[in-house]
């Protein structure tokens, strides 16, 4: 039997929907929207595509936005200096420096420079380790959706055994840490899986929730996945198809013909994780705002 699809794309719309109510019921008389700052520097290309799908996000909710452009060639101390205006800014209330940067900047400096409490990406060490001893602060936007998801499907997590695949800063890594906390939509038995793990099959095979987050194309196999298990893939990787209309298309981590027949749930790619990133980042940009316009 096929497995249910997990429609991240018309849950992630729903919580855009909320979240603009949410917006539209509290400014006015005298309150601001909230604001996000998005820096895009040189012109990677899939990054001014994801730059420019945040920024209408923000937009379509009623969020303040602020686009700031940069060119490949710009320094270090000019990147930070932007940083510096936006930690300043009455108005921003989250920040996010689009990755990967141009050559020759230091991405961890400017994780660094970002105010943690405007951290929306949940880069910056004091929200990493936040996350890690399970105090409230700023969830990586990936990780957020992903854990959403399981949430809004009615997916049971306490007490299952989750298992990430990939041990990233940006996903696999705060991924676990958030399956792990003693909360509501966590409280599971978490195995983190990387390229060093000795039996990858058999230990995804033990998973009632399988996170794939490693980058590579169609790399959990059907057989690596227990009967009626919930997969979410986590991975966008282009492939060549000269059947398709571009001469590529998205394929995720998971091999989703053959993992479709043996699991319960799964997220398709695309329409499932991507576009709760985007939704996530706005629940983040609004919490910051929250915090910090209405006490
Ligand atoms: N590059 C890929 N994913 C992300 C993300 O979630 N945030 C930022 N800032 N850059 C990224």
């Amino acid at each position: 039997m096929s497995a249910r699809l997990i429609d991240g794309k018309a849950i992630a719309q729903t919580i855009r929907e909320e979240l603009k109510a949410k917006v539209a019921a509290t400014t006015g008389a005298g309150v601001r929207p909230p604001g996000l700052a998005v820096l895009l520097v040189g012109d990677n290309p899939a990054s001014a595509v994801y730059v420019r799908s945040k920024v209408k996000a923000c937009e379509e909710a009623g969020f303040h936005s602020v686009k700031i452009d940069l060119p490949a060639d710009t320094t270090q101390e000019t990147l930070l200096a932007e940083i510096d205006k936006l930690n300043r800014d009455p108005k921003i209330d989250g920040i996010l420096c689009q990755l990967p940067l141009p050559k020759g900047l230091d991405e961890n400096a400017v994780i660094l420079a970002i105010d943690p409490d405007k951290d929306v990406d949940g880069f910056h060490p004091i929200n990493a380790g936040r996350l890690a001893v399970g105090l409230p602060g700023f969830v990586p936007c990936t990780p957020l959706g992903c854990k959403e998801l399981l949430i809004r499907e009615g997916i049971e997590t306490e007490g299952r055994n989750v298992v990430v695949l990939g041990r990233s800063n940006i996903v696999g890594t705060p991924m676990a840490l958030l399956m792990m906390q003693k909360a509501k939509g966590a409280n599971a038995t978490v195995t983190v899986c990387h390229s060093r793990t000795k039996d990858l099959p058999g230990e995804c095979r033990r998973a009632d929730i399988l996170i794939a987050a490693i980058g590579q194309a169609n790399f959990v196999k059907g057989n690596w996945v227990k009967p009626g298990a919930t997969v979410i893939d986590v991975g966008i990787n282009r492939v060549d198809d000269p059947s398709a209309p571009k001469g590529s298309r998205l394929v995720g981590d998971v091999d989703f013909a053959a993992v479709r027949e043996v699991a319960g749930a799964i997220t398709p790619v695309p329409g499932g994780v991507g576009p709760m990133t985007i939704a996530m980042l706005l629940a983040n940009t609004c919490q910051s705002w929250q915090r910090r316009c209405c006490g």
